[in-house]
């Protein structure tokens, strides 16, 4: 099936980037301030996709993000919309994370009945022009929505996604993706490949702080973002969810290592 591709123009000043909203209340309120304090304006913010998942808010996250933001659809609001029996990252039976989404994945479904539309209308990709460079928004692997593409792969692996985008979208200079939970840049030969991070969980680095990116004309830079972890895992216990991520926000540390590549474990 070919892909839903968006072209939101040329963009200028600072663009906010970022993914991962997990249904993260606090992260996205803390997130929509930010971008104020920087007088960046929702035209110019895009996110990665999964704006549900681990976290207690689903409904109140939309309501911030939906037809306010750019927006490429994760396997979250795919899988949801499509009334899917789980998220779709297709990790094995037992593991630490099949266990987990067996806890928010229905919570998170069964509030968002509003949101399904919306959910549809998502593109699996954004393009954008900016400083005279093609831009291209994705969520995990372009063909493969759920594929985890880690700041350790090889760089063939790169350069294929990079391909396969190419053979629909035409000639890019830089890729924007999401999915893994970790923001990181990687240069493969004349391309960028950007992954930039995720707000609603912090990157496993043992701090509560998690990511988001902003493109300036002198590059894309990362940062932490600092908001009421306390209150979002609060949330979780007072809604029952308690399958180990709201031990995480507080830790910074994901509730196993079972999808990471060994080198990137502890
Ligand atoms: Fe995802």
């Amino acid at each position: 099936m070919s892909k839903r591709i968006k072209d939101i123009g040329t963009l200028d000043g600072d663009v906010l980037l970022f993914g991962g909203a997990y249904s993260n209340l606090q992260a996205t309120e803390a997130l929509v301030g930010e971008a104020e304090r920087r007088g960046i304006s929702s035209t110019n913010i895009i996110c990665t996709g999964d704006l549900v998942a681990y976290c207690a808010d689903p409904t109140s996250v939309c309501d911030l993000l939906v037809d306010r933001v750019h927006c490429v659809a994760g396997n979250c609001e795919r899988q949801i919309a499509e009334g899917a029996s789980d998220c779709g990252c297709g990790f094995s039976e037992g593991t630490a994370c099949d266990l987990a989404s067996r806890g928010w994945y229905p919570y998170a479904s069964q509030r968002l009945d509003g949101y399904l539309d919306s959910f549809r209308d998502l593109p699996d990709a954004v393009t954008f022009m900016y400083q005279d460079a093609r831009y291209v928004v994705i969520h995990g692997g372009f063909n493969d929505i759920s594929r985890f593409i880690w700041p350790s792969d090889a760089e063939g692996v790169f350069e294929r996604e990079i391909s396969a985008i190419e053979r629909e979208t035409g000639p890019i200079n830089a890729v924007v993706a999401g999915h893994s939970g970790l923001a990181f840049q990687r240069q493969i030969g004349s391309r960028l490949w950007i992954n930039a991070g995720v707000i609603g969980m912090p990157p496993h680095d043992g701090r509560p702080q998690t990511r988001y990116a902003v493109l300036s004309p002198d590059g894309v830079r990362f940062h932490a973002l600092t908001y009421d972890y306390e209150a979002a895992a609060q949330a979780l216990i007072n809604a029952g969810l308690t399958q180990g991520y709201e031990k995480a926000l507080v830790s910074g540390y994901w509730p196993a290592e079972d999808i990471l590549p060994r080198e990137l474990r502890r």
